[in-house]
């Protein structure tokens, strides 16, 4: 048996997690920083790092607790080391090396946006591949295919906004508050998808994703007829997102001929997303992963889970790497 304290804080959230090779998750805790930005509309760097700074040794404490072990029956401590921002990433990777040297075990440092993939795949470790995989959190948005040798092909990205980030603009302007995610999902369920016909922005062009313009017609749309209902506005801007993000999960899985479909990061928490991923796999007759809640947003079992394979595919990461805000999925081409 290997256990793997993982431990995330790319952004808002510091997380930590016990997992039981690479798939059994003894613990995870999760302490969301939302309160602190929400008042700003979005996340502020600085305030982030401090509160992680605070939360970090509370939360790992918490891991461990709950998963009923102690630091010396770790085998390898892992941290997210990036994309995200610096100063919160750094955070965790010094907490995740010192631990690592101090009880002389591995460091490993994981990729955020595998890590996300990883979640999804925790619901069935055995799942036939290849994966068609939608990724859509507040910082990325991409169709990734995971080959029958679990590597990593990224069909198309987003030129432009995040689906979450456009959520998140579009919830800002209507003072809805942060994040925008959730509160346009509730709102949605009482509102007609079809009372305002957005555009459904690169729907049959690639790949590739854009949502800037998108929400600019929301807000245009807001702007002259401010009488909306918010209620009818989240439910068709809402609908115009989930559309193209299906569409193209769906494309992608014709396209490798993939029995299963996958979805993951926060906007796959979506109830709407959700469904609509179920429909077009019972109509496609093709397997849909959906992971739990809470294995959507951001965590630290995805992170822990991540690094059993890493760590032995790869081996330890050298306490000499360190964190990289911009870095990209590593993927085969
Ligand atoms: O993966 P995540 O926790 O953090 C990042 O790595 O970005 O994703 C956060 C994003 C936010 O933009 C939030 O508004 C969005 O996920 N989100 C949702 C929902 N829950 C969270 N978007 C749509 N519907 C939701 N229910
Ligand atoms: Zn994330």
């Amino acid at each position: 048996m290997t256990l793997i304290l993982g431990i995330e804080t790319s952004c808002d959230e510091t997380a930590a997690a016990v997992v039981e090779d690479g798939r059994s998750i003894r613990s995870s805790v999760v302490s969301s920083q939302v309160d602190l930005h929400e008042r700003f509309g979005g996340v502020v760097p600085e305030i982030a790092s401090r509160a992680h700074a605070e939360l970090v040794n509370p939360v790992i404490a918490d891991a461990l607790v709950e998963a009923g072990v102690d630091f010396r029956d770790l085998d390898a401590v892992a941290a997210c080391h990036g994309p995200g921002l610096a100063g919160a990433l750094l955070v965790g990777v010094s907490a995740a090396k010192a631990l690592g040297l101090v009880l002389a075990v591995p460091y490993v440092g994981v990729n955020h946006l595998e890590a996300h993939l990883h979640a999804a795949w925790l619901q069935d470790p055995e799942v036939e591949l290849p994966l068609a995989v939608l990724l859509a959190s507040g910082g990325h948005t991409m169709v990734v295919v995971v080959e029958a040798d679990a590597r990593y092909r990224l069909l198309g990205e987003t030129v432009d906004d995040a689906a979450g980030e456009a959520f998140d603009k579009v919830a800002r302007f209507c003072g809805l508050g942060y994040p925008g995610g959730p509160v346009i999902d509730r709102l949605a369920t009482q509102g007609d998808p079809r009372a305002i016909a957005f555009p459904r922005p690169m729907l049959t062009d690639g790949f590739d994703f854009s949502f800037s313009g998108l929400k600019t017609a929301v807000l245009n749309h807001v702007r002259r007829h401010p009488e909306t209902d918010v209620r009818d506005l989240a439910a068709s801007f809402q609908e115009a997102v989930v559309d193209v993000l299906v569409h193209k999960l769906l494309g992608a899985a014709d396209g490798a001929g993939a029995p299963t479909l996958v979805i993951g990061g926060g906007v796959a928490a979506n109830t709407s997303l959700r469904a609509r991923a179920l429909e077009a796999g019972t109509e496609t007759g093709r397997r849909v992963l959906l992971p739990g809640l809470e294995l959507c947003t951001d965590n630290a079992a995805m992170i822990a889970a991540t690094a059993w394979w890493r760590l032995r595919s790869d081996g330890p990461t050298p306490l000499s790497a360190g964190a990289d805000p911009s870095l990209r999925l590593p993927t085969s081409e």
